[in-house]
């Protein structure tokens, strides 16, 4: 098929899942922001979501964006190494007009999927699968903002973020007009104006995330989520709803503790 078979078809398919995966990051800041502004709002949208069945759809397409592009990155990467041949080594200063992070994308994809994993077992793992499994900790899974504040009561957590949201700066601003290009959109006049307007894109995107970071660890060292009686009283409800799940320690198939080791005790 043309989308696999020639390499102006598999930047497409780059393109196209970079595009979603854009829009999907965008939304997921969007909805952090429910997190400040409206905690108990953003628990309910988890409720909302949880493991429903369009949530699992929503998500097992997103999986496969994920998967999609990870596998084209390390396919036309190794596709284009294998053009260059040797002179790949032969090169060793680049014109300046040729980014950093466009000779980086790989390695950027690579930080990115290492936060990935580390934020899926903190929340996805607790949450989404402990609700798909029937079995869940402590929290119950739709408190969105107790899991929050589990992440966010380690030091560490924020740390491993700002550097996945760095990578994930690098890696919106190059994928951002490279894919107007792949898509065939690449003349003098549009090229800047993409350029820029990615940079403003994942500027806003990342510098949300970041200040997120920071608003999340503040408030979980706060005990924010822990001792508001609204919330307490909204954790209570979500407990008495899922009284049948079983608990963590009966249920060998669940992820038992994704928090490290400093934040068990809260
Ligand atoms: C302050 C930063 C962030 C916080 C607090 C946060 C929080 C969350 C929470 C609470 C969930 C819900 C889990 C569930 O219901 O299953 C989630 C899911 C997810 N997050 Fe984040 N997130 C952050 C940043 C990011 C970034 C930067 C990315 C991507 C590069 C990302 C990718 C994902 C993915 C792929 C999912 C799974 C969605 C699904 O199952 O449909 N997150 N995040």
């Amino acid at each position: 098929m043309w989308l696999t078979n020639s390499s102006i078809g598999r930047k497409l398919v780059m393109a196209i899942t970079g595009a979603c995966l854009i829009l999907f990051v965008t939304f997921h800041v969007l909805m952090n922001a429910v997190a400040i502004f409206w905690p108990a709002a953003y628990n309910e949208i988890c409720n909302f979501l949880g493991a429903n069945w369009y949530a699992l759809v929503a998500s097992a397409g997103l999986a496969a964006l994920f998967i999609i592009h990870i596998i084209y990155a390390v396919w036309l990467t190794v596709q284009n190494r294998k053009a260059r041949g040797n002179s790949r080594y032969a090169v060793v200063s680049k014109p300046p007009q040729v980014e950093w992070a466009s000779q980086n994308m790989l390695v950027l994809g690579i930080v990115i999927v290492a936060f990935l994993v580390v934020h899926m077992i903190q929340f996805w793992a607790k949450m989404q699968l402990a609700e798909i499994m029937g079995c869940h900790g402590e929290i119950p899974p739709q408190a969105g903002t107790l899991f929050i504040d589990a992440a966010f009561s380690c030091w560490v957590t924020p740390v491993v973020y700002i550097i996945g949201f760095v990578a994930l700066w690098f890696h919106m601003t190059h994928g951002f007009w490279s894919m107007f290009q792949s898509a065939g959109w690449d003349n003098n006049i549009w090229m800047p104006r993409l350029k820029s307007i990615g940079n403003w894109w994942a500027t806003i995107v990342v510098g949300l995330f970041i200040v997120q970071a920071v608003v999340f660890t503040i408030n979980a060292h706060n005990g924010t989520y822990r001792n508001c009686p609204a919330l307490q009283e909204q954790y209570r409800e979500f407990k008495s709803e899922g009284k049948n799940a079983v608990l963590v320690e009966e249920c060998s198939a669940c992820p038992e503790s994704a928090v490290p080791q400093c934040c068990q005790n809260k």
